[in-house]
């Protein structure tokens, strides 16, 4: 199995380029679904997951090419309208076809996702308003089935908590449905403001982009459209707290700096000075005295709905609390099992108690964390054992990278060019 090898202690300089957004990407890629044609789409990031969901375009039918970051695919004929349990159970994501394809051939068969390292996260919301929508749907052997009878009919939902992907899979289906649909605590995340922009582009009619109340207004048919995706709020706050944990000075190039305002505020209190610029965000850490780092200062956080601070940057925020001055509360509120870095941070010298859905954080000052054989457990947890061992004393070593490449880009030649001592090396 591939590792990531890190000799830590340097500090990062220099710019690095933010990909496209793999939630964003996701979802455009599955909205090609709805109308036959070409769609171009521009900045498609790289990574194990949009692979897997091309070539999960590909055994329904859609023929794709790559040509750097702007993939091209064509969904003319459509072959089949399963998403078999090989990939969905590499990729939860994949149950974004459903919406599409419900869409644009009334039947859909996808296998039910299972439980992971993150959570149970369960699919009810998407099927419940499915139903709404006036289609029926089953469990088979493992798959939900989900069929209608002609055009899916407007109505009005409400997510008991703003579901990304329920949001999104509700409003794929419901673009081309008779009448008005209503949904209702919506999720207001970026990545579905991008996927409304796209469906809007391929002739929807959504209102209430960037609110938690969306109005659909069905239309006939939609046309295949050219699109970008937004830049990756979670690389690059990923890249800005690994800044904060190794000292130096960076520039975010092309992140979008307003998506990003939660965790600046955060990254400020804790002494890191942020400015937000035309061409992207910098980053930089104060010097003191000697030129060593500043002190961090501890700072609680609660995960939330955007535009609350992301359940995917609480990994990364943790490891850097480990080597603040004082005690942090870390209060995970989306998933219920997101704590699995915990232990191998520990591994590496951090002082951190679970308890229920906090976890208890004593900073034990910048010089505390030291290298060691770790784990990655999921995408996010691999992020901050990263960041952990690009802070730390001596050599971290992390198997199961695998995770890392679901989500990132060239994680490790980026963080090169940046100064760190990091390399992959290939079982
Ligand atoms: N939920 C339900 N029932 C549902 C749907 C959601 O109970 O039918 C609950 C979940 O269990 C969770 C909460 O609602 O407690 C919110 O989950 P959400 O549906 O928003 O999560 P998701 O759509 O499955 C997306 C991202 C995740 C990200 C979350 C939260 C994609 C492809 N995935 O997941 O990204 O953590 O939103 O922001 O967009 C990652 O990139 O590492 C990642 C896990």
């Amino acid at each position: 199995m591939d590792t990531l090898v890190i000799e830590g202690g340097l500090p990062l300089r220099g710019e690095v380029q933010i990909s496209g957004a793999k939630n964003a990407a996701l979802p455009l890629l599955a909205a090609t679904l709805l109308a036959p044609g070409e769609h171009i789409l521009h900045n498609v990031p790289d990574l194990r997951d949009t692979r897997t969901m091309l070539l999960l375009l590909e055994t329904l039918g859609g023929r794709w090419q790559r040509d750097g970051a702007t993939v091209r695919i064509n969904t003319d004929t459509l072959s089949g309208a399963e998403a078999p349990y090989d990939l969905v159970k590499t990729m939860r994501a994949s149950v974004l076809v459903l919406g599409p394809l419900l869409s644009r051939a009334g039947f859909a068969r996808v296998s039910l996702p299972g439980g992971c390292a993150i959570g149970a996260r369960p699919i009810d919301y998407h099927l419940k308003g499915f139903e709404r929508l006036g289609v029926a749907t089953s469990l088979e052997q493992g798959y939900v089935e989900a069929r209608v009878n002609g055009r899916l009919r407007g109505d009005t939902m409400y997510f008991d908590a703003p579901s990304v992907t329920g949001t999104e899979n509700l409003l794929m289906a419901a673009v081309c449905a008779q009448g008005t649909t209503h949904i209702q605590n919506a999720a207001r995340e970026p990545e579905v403001g991008n996927l409304i922009d796209m469906l809007n582009t391929m002739g929807a009619r959504i209102e209430g982009k960037d609110s938690d109340s969306l109005t659909v207004h069905g239309v006939e048919r939609l046309v295949a459209a050219e699109t970008a995706v937004i830049p990756d709020r979670i690389e690059a706050g990923t890249y800005m707290i690994a800044v904060a944990a190794c000292g130096g000075k960076v520039l975010l190039r092309d992140c979008i700096c307003r998506h990003l305002a939660a965790l600046s505020e955060k990254l400020r209190l804790c002494g890191l000075i942020i400015e937000e610029r035309q061409d992207g965000m910098l980053v930089a850490c104060p010097e003191v005295a000697g030129n060593s780092l500043c002190a961090l200062e501890s700072v609680d956080v609660t995960t939330q709905p955007y535009p609350g601070f992301p359940t995917d940057l609480q990994a990364q925020f943790m490891a850097l609390m480990a080597m603040s001055e004082g005690t942090a509360i870390i209060h995970e509120t989306i998933f219920e099992n997101r704590f699995m870095h915990v232990a191998e941070l520990n591994r590496m010298g951090a002082d951190i108690t679970i308890e229920g859905s906090r976890a208890v954080v004593r900073g034990c000052g910048r010089d505390s964390l030291s290298g060691a054989p770790v784990m990655a457990t999921d995408l996010r947890a691999s992020a901050s054992l990263v960041i952990a061992g690009l802070a730390a004393a001596g050599t971290t070593e992390i198997s199961r990278i695998y995770h890392l490449e679901r989500g990132y880009e060239n994680m490790a030649a980026k963080l090169q060019t940046l100064g760190a001592r990091i390399h992959k090396v290939s079982a």
